[in-house]
């Protein structure tokens, strides 16, 4: 039967495109307009909210066998999605570290998403765009122009890319062969105890124990005490192990403090170690005049990682790793197959290879929101919104450090601005609860979302400013409100129970 069917026959042939173009049309159209009046009126809505219980249960139902019909997903998406955000786009926003994205950044998007381009870097537009993208970074981070990079889903893949690369360079790791040589002297890369947790899922998805991690001590600014790593070094170059990756903090997580890169690098160089910098949002504070110098330092890099998804504003996801050697970077991640195998000509051509350089092998255009958020603003304009956040962030540590009911909690390098409340009266073993209740108060009733962090014992409000959309009364409204909550708190008779951190830190 099957065998004598008429295979010209195309009757029963399908496509998951629309079966009426028009009627997608004005379903598009009215998305766009919806989710642009959904960003121009940002600033009237909560900064965050809960999901309701009955909403999350909508998320619980059987996979479906039948469609619905893209009107009715739309639907489903503006009543149970779009009103439960993460929070970034809001004005108020400043929890962790995370970018508020930019209208036409979202309008790229879908631009990217009309292309859908599998961005692996062979012969096509994309990997032009990618290519320009990292240029212009190495140009302004200071590297050289032969420097190799690949766009990454952010700060965590590009550092892992970046301690990949150290770890080829290493000389003592053969990736073909054995692996780690168990004669060759143990791997030490050093960092201080403020860095990122990518930098230890990194290390460990590289191979390397806890025990190659070295956490160096910070001093009052916290930034890495060079002192104590400069003694660490030697005691493991006196042991017989191999310092192969240094591991410098421009804008540490919790504080925003910046190591001091040139002694790294001057230490990196006297040992032959690779110098990886963490730059996730402090690197881009180099667009600002202000800190225009810092490009000096990062200059002095073998590879630095960089978010454009924090203080870019572009839109998640998109972060970015470079690398001054490029082959060493090729040989740390190329896997080479005949059925990837390059052409001179055809699709199979390009001089790009976005895959040879990172984790993937399919991905994304995210390179296309990136250029065009930096196309439309320019560096310069960037480079202010940068500089207006660092103001607001000084301005927002001054009225902390004016107000006898407030208290810095870290000297504010960049924009991350850490303190708590301190009412009279109200004693030290009491201060962790009550601030972290306010904090919780602050972001269920969606005045404002900072996020919470310990320093030296002591929890504190954290605010990193990376939001284009924050006015200086923004901040005003946040002491006023973190006061009123306070207040109310010592008011509550017997006191609220105390918040609790899901998970000691
Ligand atoms: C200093 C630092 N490094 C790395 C990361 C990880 O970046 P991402 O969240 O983009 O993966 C962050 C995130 O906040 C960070 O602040």
């Amino acid at each position: 039967m099957e065998k004598t069917a008429n295979v010209n026959s195309r009757s029963d042939e399908r496509s998951l495109d629309p079966e009426s173009w028009d009627a997608l049309r004005a379903l598009g159209h009215r998305m766009v307009d919806d989710m642009l009046d959904y960003q121009a009126g940002v600033r009237d809505r909560p900064a965050w909210r809960p999901l309701p219980e009955a909403t999350r249960r909508r998320f619980r139902t059987p996979a479906p066998a039948e469609g619905l019909g893209a009107e009715a997903v739309y639907e489903e998406f503006r009543e149970h999605v779009l009103p439960y955000p993460a929070g970034n786009i809001h004005p108020r926003f400043w929890g962790w570290v995370k970018g508020a994205g930019t209208p036409t950044g979202m309008l790229a998007e879908l631009l990217a998403g009309a292309m859908n381009t599998n961005a692996w870097g062979n012969e096509q537009a994309a990997s032009e765009v990618e290519a320009q993208v990292l240029a212009w970074f190495a140009e302004l981070f200071g590297l050289p122009a032969d420097s190799t990079g690949v766009l990454t889903t952010g700060g965590s893949v590009a550092n892992l890319v970046g301690l990949c690369v150290a770890r080829e360079a290493c000389g003592g790791f053969d990736a073909e062969g054995a692996g780690w040589p168990a004669d060759a002297p143990a791997p030490v890369l050093y960092c201080s105890t403020e860095t990122h947790t990518s930098v230890d899922k990194a290390a460990r998805l590289l191979g390397l124990g806890a025990a190659s991690v070295r956490k160096v001590p910070v001093g009052d600014d916290y930034a890495i005490d060079v002192a104590a790593l400069r003694a660490a070094i030697a005691a493991d170059v006196a042991a017989g192990r191999r310092p192969f990756c240094l591991v410098a903090n421009v804008g540490t997580v919790n504080t925003g403090a910046v190591d001091d890169v040139a002694a790294l690098a001057d230490l990196a160089a006297e040992h032959g170690a690779w110098l990886h910098v963490d730059g996730a949002f402090g690197a881009l504070a180099v667009l600002a005049p202000e800190h225009a110098a810092l490009r000096d330092v990062l200059a002095r890099a073998d590879s630095i990682a960089f978010d454009l998804h924090k203080w870019l504003s572009v839109p998640y996801d998109c972060g970015g790793v470079l690398v001054r050697h490029p082959a060493t970077h090729r040989a740390a991640l190329s896997a080479r197959a005949g059925y990837l195998a390059h052409e001179a000509r055809g699709a199979a051509s390009g001089h790009a290879w976005f895959n040879e350089l990172g984790l993937e092998l399919s991905r994304g255009f995210r390179a296309l929101k990136a250029w065009f958020v930096i196309r439309e603003h320019g560096f310069a304009r960037l480079g202010g919104q940068i500089a207006q956040n660092l103001r607001q962030a000084r301005a927002l540590a001054a009225l902390v450090e004016q107000a006898p009911d407030l208290e810095l909690l870290a000297p504010v390098a960049l924009n991350v601005v850490c303190f708590r409340v301190r009412p009279p009266g109200v004693e030290e073993a009491a201060l962790d609860a009550l601030n972290r209740e306010v904090l919780l108060r602050l972001q269920e009733r969606g005045i404002a979302v900072p996020s919470g962090t310990r320093l030296r014992g002591r929890f504190a409000i954290r605010v990193a400013n990376v939001n284009h959309r924050s006015r200086m009364e923004d901040f005003h409204a946040l002491l006023a409100a973190v006061r009123a909550i306070a207040a109310e708190i010592a008011d509550e008779r017997p006191a609220a129970p105390p918040a609790r951190s899901v998970e000691a830190r």
